[in-house]
């Protein structure tokens, strides 16, 4: 373990130069996991110019001097809910007393959304992203999702894409209250996507029973490929059904949870391009089984983790903690849980910029306080992030 602390610089610009030298392990993470021992990185603007052996480094204007530690590349978080008001602590502690998860919960956000304005809204993502930067994730998903109604949906999509360019629509969450079903799959796939899909990458429907059926969970994302979007599902969460195979149909770029997998939808995912991210900080606090990731990697699946962070399921925006329990609890090695929680989730947004320390790719890095990566998983709960550098700037 290293005793000295790291050298620390205040990167504010990324028009210089910024070497990290003395790295003792650097996780490579691109098609595969591999680790450079002794290593250095350079950096110059907001990407990664150079990666060799320490020592070997060209010169740079400002210096890191990582002593031994380990470094990685940021995490990529491809799914979260961070737009929202209120928290759900006490429907938490009744699970936690043997009530069961239902996506009931949801309408209690929905009203508290509602009822917000747009600053109590931005105040909380920006409190979130913030967490998320200092525990080493540098690129993140928001969906909407809590506001369901047109004008509710595309102000939370605009707050988002205040914070990051993956914006996902999620009209398609649950039918509010107050909607007939039908009617309202009507307005998610009509006029609340042409109102929506200015402001939003992606688009995502909650494909479950007590949420939308497999008819109408097509016919959103149907419409909403057609209107430009990308697509990614909610699917196999609550119990086994259509949403995987679904997903992998439409060619969605990912189906999230995958808690209940037939060999069918195995198969379908391992033929398919569309990557399972699993949400295992999902499982952790519903009491739910944890998927078994072990068989969807032998099965040759793309696999990325996320967390998922929302009020209900799972208010966690930690993926250090993701890495931990996918390990402990889902048949991940350290470097499996590692590469789905950076180049896996780079797949998950389709994205080859980011997720991975090689030549020309974004300057995503964090220094672990740490001589291994392997600690995320052996050390869960330690503040491990000891600098994280996004496009080349200090965010912590
Ligand atoms: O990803 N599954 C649906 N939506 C969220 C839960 C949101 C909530 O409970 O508020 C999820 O788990
Ligand atoms: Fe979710």
């Amino acid at each position: 373990m290293p005793v000295s602390r790291s050298r620390r610089v205040t990167v504010e610009r990324n028009d210089v130069s910024l070497l990290i030298d003395h790295i003792g392990e650097l996780a490579v993470c691109d098609d595969t996991f591999t680790v450079l021992r002794h290593a250095a990185v350079l950096v110059e603007g907001d990407r990664i110019a150079w990666v060799g052996a320490a020592g070997n480094a060209p010169a740079a204007d400002e210096y890191v001097d990582a002593a031994g530690r380990a470094v990685i590349p940021g995490f990529v978080d491809s799914h979260s809910h961070l737009v929202f008001a209120g928290d759900r602590s006490a429907e938490f502690a009744a699970r936690m007393a043997g009530r069961p998860y239902s996506a009931g919960g949801i309408a209690t956000t929905v009203d508290r959304v509602r009822n917000a304005s747009d600053v109590e809204l931005a105040d909380n993502v920006a409190r979130l992203v913030r967490q998320m930067y200092a525990q080493g994730t540098t690129t993140v998903e928001i969906k909407s999702g809590y506001g369901l109604t047109i004008d509710d949906e595309m102000r939370a999509l605009r707050i988002a894409a205040g914070f990051t360019p993956e914006t996902t629509y999620l009209g398609g969450h649950i039918v509010p209250p107050e909607a007939d079903p039908d009617e309202y799959t009507a307005l998610v796939a009509g006029p609340m996507l042409a109102a929506c899909a200015p402001h939003a990458k992606w688009a995502d429907v909650f494909c479950e029973r007590g949420a939308f059926d497999v008819d109408q969970s097509r016919a959103i994302l149907t419409a909403a490929a057609a209107a430009g979007l990308g697509l990614r599902v909610h699917g196999n969460q609550l119990g086994h059904g259509p949403g995987v195979q679904l997903a992998v149909e439409l060619g969605a770029a990912s189906v999230d949870h995958c808690t209940y997998l037939s060999d069918a939808d195995i198969a379908a995912l391992a033929d398919g391009d569309t990557v399972a991210t699993l949400l295992p900080g999902v499982e952790f606090s519903t009491r739910s089984p944890y998927p078994d990731a072990a068989r969807l990697l032998a099965a040759g699946v793309t696999v990325a983790l996320a967390s998922d962070c929302n009020p209900g399921s799972c208010f966690s925006s930690s993926v250090p903690l993701m890495i931990a329990l996918a390990v402990r609890e889902m048949g991940m090695t350290v470097e499996q849980a590692l590469w789905s929680a950076t180049a896996g989730g780079a797949r998950a947004l389709r994205r080859d910029d980011i997720g991975s320390i090689t030549v020309g790719r974004r300057a995503d890095l964090v220094v672990l306080d740490a001589p291994s990566y392997v600690h995320l998983a052996y050390r869960p709960g330690v503040p491990l992030i000891d600098q994280v550098f996004r496009g080349g700037i200090r965010e912590w």
